[in-house]
């Protein structure tokens, strides 16, 4: 059976792609950020998993905002990394695992998650950054890697709450799997940030601490905010911040947290990590 090992929340920021691309991990601007990610490095390295589900927002690059589904799968034994003009530098292709994305898909449609689902898919970074934050993608990623995409750009948004429950969901299609594979589950963006319009720079540290601890010990709390009040805190691109849920809620009810970190700013953004363990 397959089995989710545990979570881990993490900034998804073109800059850090940029700044380990130019080496860039020791000067002062980056070095406590870079620092934060040694012990989810030994973590991974330790569980050693097979497969990491990656839950992030696709930027314009593989949707675009006339046609864009609220939660999309990668069905696909192969990803190719592109993104929409960071200028990053190109990685090796990802592998995926098109069989498990099609058991998911049909299991999150079974409990009433309609994911669209995506036989070819190029990843931008929303999805680049966090493996590469985890691991070194030559001669080729170690972990399989397979995307899941939310929509948190163009309006309507899912809520907080549907995000928790689709990452319940999640775990009963992960869980339903027969055969032996280890996943973990990554909750990218966030934290608070806006990018553009008059409030852009906002960074709410407090906000940020409460999403972390929500996380935790009570997603409840987060997914009872509605996108409004999350957008009030956090800022028009924070929103990102409720695909945690669906790592979150893909979780068990009580998880053992193995790291914790935050730094600030990134680039125009609070950056949360955290590694959160099942129990069993
Ligand atoms: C930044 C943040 C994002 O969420 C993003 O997708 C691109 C850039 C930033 O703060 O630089
Ligand atoms: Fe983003």
């Amino acid at each position: 059976m397959a089995r989710i090992v545990g979570g881990i929340t993490t900034s998804h920021i073109p800059a850090i792609a940029m700044a380990m691309s130019n080496g860039l991990e020791k000067e002062p601007y980056w070095k406590r950020f870079f620092d934060g990610y040694e012990p989810v490095k030994a973590w991974l390295e330790k569980v050693d998993p097979d497969i990491a589900i990656v839950v992030y927002n696709d930027h314009g690059l593989n949707f675009f905002l006339d046609k864009i589904p609220t939660f999309a799968i990668g069905c696909a034994n192969q990803y190719e990394n592109a993104d929409e003009g960071w200028g990053l530098q190109t990685l090796a292709s990802f592998e995926g695992d098109a069989e498990f994305s099609w058991h998911l898909a049909e299991s999150m449609i079974n409990q009433d998650f309609d994911m669209t689902t995506c036989q070819e898919m190029l990843v931008d970074h929303g999805f680049i950054v966090p493996m590469a934050l985890m691991w070194r993608h030559l001669p080729k990623w170690p972990v399989k890697g397979i995307p899941f995409a939310v929509n948190t750009v163009q309006h309507p948004l899912t809520s907080a709450r549907r995000c928790l429950a689709a990452g319940r969901a999640l775990r009963k299609a992960v869980e339903s799997y027969p055969e032996d594979q280890k996943v973990v589950i990554f909750g990218t963006g966030g934290m608070s940030h806006q990018l553009q319009g008059e409030r852009a720079g906002i960074i709410n540290v407090d906000f940020d601490l409460q999403c972390m601890e929500s996380i935790i010990n009570n997603p409840e709390w987060l997914a009872g905010l509605s996108n409004t009040e999350i957008i009030e805190k956090a800022g028009t691109e924070g929103i990102e911040v409720i695909m945690w849920l669906v790592m979150r809620g893909a979780l068990q009810e009580k998880v053992n947290v193995v790291h914790k970190h935050y730094h600030v700013p990134v680039s125009n953004t609070g950056a949360g990590v955290l590694v959160l363990e099942n129990p069993d």
